[in-house]
C-alpha cells in the first residue's frame, strides 16, 4: 500500500565535523584491544567538532547544497530533529534563516526524542504535504553524540547533520504509508538539563532497542506492511554499527526465521559504512544509514527498503519505501567520500581537551577562533546570543 498521493524524500545530503579520531588511537590510549572496537561494535572512527562547529553548522553544511539546487520557492517548513539543542527556546533551524536565506514564509520549529525525533519528523512532513502537494519540507536530523570520557559510550561517539527535501512525486525514494510504532517509559538514555553528556545504561539500552524493533515491525505488519522476504535491504538506526546485523538477527529470531550470517550482511552491511567511519550521530544515524545504502549498493531501482527508527527512552518505528528508478543521478557519492576522507586527524590529547571544553559551556561571553574548514562556523556567544558566520 503507498500513499494515494507519491510523498517521499526526493534530494539528501549530509555534513560532518571537521576532525576525526581513529580508533585505534583511542583503542590503545585505553588499554583495549582495537578488536573490540573494529568488530564488536563496528566502529572505525569517529567524527568530532571543532570549537567552532555545532549542530547548526552542521545542519547549514547538510542543507546548503538540497537548497542551492532546488530553490526555496515551494519551501514552506523546515524541520529540525535533534537532542544536542543549542538553547532550551529557540529552534536552532532560525539560525538557519541568515545562513541559508530561508524565506519569511516558512514555518519551522526543533524537534526531540533521542535518535528518534527525525522519523516523526519525516511522518509529519507527510502529512502537511498530503494536504499540500506542493509544499515541500526540509527536514534536517543533526546531532553530536558525546559521552563520558573513559565511559563504555566513548568509542560510539560521532556527529553529523543529514538533510532531506521531502516532496511529493520524489526522485529518490518513495514512502509507503503503513508504519508500525512502539513507545515505553524506559530509562535506557537520557540527557538532564545540567548535562552535557548522556547518562545511559548501556545494557539495558540494548535491550530495549532490540524489543522495541520486533514490537514496531509487528505493528508495522499490524497495519498493512509488506512482508520480510520483499526487502532487498534494511536500514537500521545505529548508535554503532555492529548493531545493524545483532537487531537483523534479533528481528529473524523473533520471528522463527534462521537466515545464515552471510545473508544477513548482504541485507545490511551497505548502510552501515559511512556510519562506521563517523560514528554516532543520534537522529541522523538512520538517515546516515540511507545514504551510505543509496552510495554503496549495485542497481536499487524499484527495490523495497525498510527502516527501523529507535530513540531511547524509547520510541521506536519501523517503515518503508521504494527507491525511484533513475535516483543515482540524484546522488552526491563523490562529495559525500570526499566530505568523509578530508577530516582532518585529530591527536588524542587535543580530543581530550575539545571534550572537556564543550563539556563546559560558555555561560559568559564566548569568542571562538576559527578552527574548522567547514563552510559554517559558531563565531561568538555574546549576552547569550548566538553568531554564526558562512566562510
Ligand atoms: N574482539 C572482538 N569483539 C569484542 C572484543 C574483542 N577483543 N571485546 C569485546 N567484544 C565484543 C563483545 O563480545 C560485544 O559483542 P556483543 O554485543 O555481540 O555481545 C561487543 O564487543 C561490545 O562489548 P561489551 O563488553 O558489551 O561493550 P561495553 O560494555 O564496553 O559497551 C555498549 C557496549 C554498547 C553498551 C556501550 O558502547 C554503550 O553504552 N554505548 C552507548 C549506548 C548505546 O549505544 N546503546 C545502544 C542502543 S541505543
Amino acid at each position: 500500500m503507498i500513499n494515494a498521493v507519491s510523498i517521499g524524500i526526493h534530494d539528501i545530503a549530509f555534513a560532518t565535523t571537521h576532525y576525526v579520531l581513529d580508533l585505534d588511537d583511542l583503542a590503545r590510549h585505553r588499554g583495549v584491544d582495537p578488536a573490540k572496537y573494529h568488530l564488536g561494535l563496528g566502529q572505525d572512527a569517529m567524527s568530532i567538532p571543532a570549537a567552532d562547529e555545532d549542530i547548526v553548522t552542521m545542519a547549514a553544511a547538510a542543507a546548503a547544497p538540497i537548497l542551492q539546487l532546488h530553490g526555496t520557492d515551494n519551501l514552506r517548513t523546515v524541520l529540525l530533529a535533534t537532542e544536542t539543542a543549542v538553547d532550551q527556546s529557540k529552534a536552532a533551524a532560525l539560525y538557519l534563516h541568515p545562513l541559508l536565506n530561508l524565506p519569511s514564509t516558512t514555518r519551522i520549529v526543533e524537534l526531540k526524542q533521542a535518535c528518534y525525533a527525525a522519523t516523526a519528523a519525516l511522518q509529519f512532513a507527510i502529512g502537511l504535504i498530503t494536504r499540500n502537494p506542493a509544499d515541500q519540507v526540509l527536514i534536517i536530523a543533526a546531532d553530536i553524540a558525546r559521552y563520558d570520557l573513559d565511559s563504555p559510550g566513548e568509542p560510539t561517539q560521532g556527529a553529523a547533520a543529514v538533510a532531506m527535501l521531502v516532496t511529493a512525486d520524489p526522485a529518490i525514494l518513495q514512502l509507503d504509508s503503513p508504519s508500525g510504532v512502539y513507545s515505553d517509559d524506559i530509562m535506557d538514555f537520557w540527557r538532564p538539563n545540567h548535562r552535557s553528556t548522556a547518562v545511559v545504561d548501556g545494557e539495558l539500552s540494548v535491550r530495549t532497542y532490540l524489543t522495541a524493533t520486533s514490537q514496531a515491525w509487528a505493528d508495522y505488519r499490524n497495519n498493512g506492511g509488506r512482508q520480510l522476504d520483499e526487502f532487498s535491504a534494511f536500514c537500521y538506526h545505529l548508535p554503532y554499527t555492529a548493531m545493524a546485523r545483532k537487531a537483523h538477527k534479533h528481528l529473524l529470531e523473533t520471528l522463527g526465521i534462521e537466515w545464515p550470517n552471510d545473508r544477513i550482511a548482504a541485507v545490511v552491511d551497505a548502510g552501515t559504512r559511512y556510519n562506521r567511519t563517523i560514528g554516532n550521530s543520534y537522529t541522523a544515524s538512520l538517515y546516515l544509514s540511507l545514504l551510505s545504502l543509496l552510495d554503496h549498493s549495485s542497481e536499487l531501482s524499484g527495490r523495497a527498503v525498510a527502516f527501523f527508527s529507535y530513540g531511547s527512552g524509547c520510541v521506536s518505528e519501523c517503515f518503508s519505501g521504494t527507491i525511484r528508478p533513475g535516483y543515482r543521478q540524484h546522488l552526491r557519492t563523490a562529495d559525500n567520500q570526499h566530505q568523509i576522507a578530508a577530516r582532518t586527524p585529530i591527536s588524542y590529547p587535543r580530543y581530550r581537551a575539545v571534550h572537556t571544553e564543550h563539556a563546559n559551556p560558555c555561560i559568559a561571553d564566548c569568542y571562538f577562533d576559527q578552527d574548522t574548514a567547514g563552510p559554517y562556523r559558531l563565531t561568538e556567544i555574546v549576552n547569550d546570543k548566538r553568531r554564526y558566520q558562512k566562510i
